[in-house]
């Protein structure tokens, strides 16, 4: 029971660390992750882990995540981690038959290529705070794919999603907001939301971030947590160039949804 207990504290507890004490992992408390990591549940695996270790490389990929740098820098382990049907097509070649990942459509292993990277994601984080760690997740490799490849010498049907960065931390920020429960958990059919609910969250949303200070201090600009948010997910020429961009990148890299 008390095991149980602590479990479900580190998930009702955890939160994103983006300030982290300098320092390097070492390598079976990486392994130890990484091995709890794949212990989530997978359909085949469609994933690679690439943990970053070369100093050289360690810079390349914090110059990459221009605004986040300082976290990357000091991060004890940071880990790629990539959708891999390159891997899971030559497994398919191996039994011998006409399977889907050689045709233009299978957005089944596309789905769970992505779907095994999240939980794998979730388990190492989870997994990096029982040992006192704080972890944050890095978007850069999904929105810079060409040149995360690159870096990495990635082959055709391995796609860059995101960076797990995990260190020592240096913050203790509250809880973020969440929706209230009875919006995302319902029972038995589809209760649709009211904008007034919708727009309530909003509030309650603005209001924590500005309490902690959220936009100045991970973003450094005085502007509300709402306008940030506009920001993050306007449409103008910009944002459709990077989206046309990766939907490309996506395509060529076996991921077709
Ligand atoms: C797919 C995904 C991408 C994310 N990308 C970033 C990112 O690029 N930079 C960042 O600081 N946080 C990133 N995050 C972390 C979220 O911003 C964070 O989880 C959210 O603000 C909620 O805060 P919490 O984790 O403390 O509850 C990402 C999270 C996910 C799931």
């Amino acid at each position: 029971m008390r095991r149980r207990r602590s479990i479900l504290k580190f998930l009702m507890e955890r939160r994103s660390i983006r300030i982290f004490r300098p320092s390097r992992m070492r390598n079976e408390i990486a392994e130890m992750i990484v091995k709890a990591g794949v212990r989530a549940p997978t359909y085949l695996q469609s994933y690679t882990i690439i943990q970053v270790k070369d100093e050289g490389l360690r810079k390349a990929v914090a110059d990459l995540c221009e605004g986040q740098d300082e976290l990357v820098k000091n991060a004890a382990a940071i880990f790629l981690i990539c959708a891999d049907l390159y891997r899971t097509s030559r497994m398919l070649d191996l039994l011998g038959h006409n399977h889907v990942l050689r045709t233009d459509k299978h957005p089944i292993e596309s789905i769970f290529a992505v779907f095994d990277s999240a939980l794998l994601v979730e388990n190492m984080m989870i997994a990096a705070e029982a040992l006192g760690y704080g972890s944050t997740i890095l978007d850069y490799p999904l929105v810079y794919p060409r040149e995360f490849a690159e870096l990495f010498q990635l082959p055709r049907g391995v796609t860059p999603l995101i960076l797990l960065c995990i260190g020592e931390k240096g913050e203790f920020p509250p809880l973020r907001p969440r929706l209230p429960l009875h919006i995302v958990f319902q029972t038995d059919k589809y209760e649709d939301v009211s904008d007034e609910e919708l727009d309530e969250y909003l509030e309650t949303l603005e209001r924590a971030m500005e309490r902690e200070g959220y936009v100045r201090k991970y973003v450094g600009l005085d502007i509300k947590y709402l306008e940030y948010l506009r920001l993050k997910t306007v449409l103008d020429d910009h944002s459709k160039k990077i989206n046309d961009a990766i939907e490309k990148y996506l395509k060529e890299n076996l991921l077709k949804f």
